[in-house]
């Protein structure tokens, strides 16, 4: 027996994306997004409010990056996505995220997230969602191995939307393009 729930935004995985602009004076800032993913192969969509100062930053500077959020700084994500620069200046300062500026796009990196797109703004959709083209990604060092991504060094988290809670993924289940094949 199924139950319904009506027409609700839960869908999973949902990301932790922080997306990170800089502001009309040169300052960083950060916010949390669990709406957005991939648009095509070299471009990413982003469903935000237009009153955010992210959204007014990425339209001024034409770029921003995207960083996955990891369970070690689960606090920090969650923080971006309470304040609003708009309202508290000292929000980057209280975050304990550090950043410094991209060498491919007019935007911060965070130090503390090892994997980020590097993106610049590239249009808006009807209903006002921001499309990004992928210029670059840049991954830290200390979570590759072999100069792949590590996914045993990099714990990136999602978030639950119907409990309101972040998590990490879980263990490997199988290859992609490939357990399949079992059942041919
Ligand atoms: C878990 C979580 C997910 C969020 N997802 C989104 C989102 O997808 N789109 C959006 O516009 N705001 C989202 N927010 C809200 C923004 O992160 C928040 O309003 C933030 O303070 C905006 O900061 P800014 O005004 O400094 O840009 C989310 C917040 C949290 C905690």
């Amino acid at each position: 027996m199924r139950k319904d729930f009506g027409s609700r935004p839960w869908f999973y995985p949902l990301p932790v994306l922080i997306i990170a602009t800089y502001n009309e004076d040169g300052t960083a800032d950060a916010m949390n997004a669990a709406w957005g993913g991939l648009y095509n192969s070299d471009k990413v969509i982003l469903c935000l409010s237009s009153n955010h100062r992210t959204t007014r930053n990425i339209k001024e500077r034409g770029a921003f990056t995207i960083s996955f959020a990891d369970a070690e700084h689960t606090v920090n994500a969650d923080y971006v996505g309470l304040v609003s620069m708009d309202h508290d200046n000292e929000k980057m300062k209280k975050s304990g995220f550090n950043t410094e500026k991209s060498k491919h796009v007019d935007a911060p990196l965070i130090r503390e997230l090892p994997v980020a797109l590097e993106c610049t703004y590239e249009d808006e959709t009807d209903n006002g969602n921001i499309i990004g083209r992928i210029v670059n990604i840049s991954i830290d060092e200390h979570v590759l191995t072999d100069e792949r991504l590590d996914l045993s060094l990099f714990h990136p988290i999602s978030f639950d939307p119907v409990n309101n809670e972040y998590r990490t993924m879980g263990e490997k289940t199988g290859s992609a393009f490939s357990s399949g094949n079992k059942l041919k």
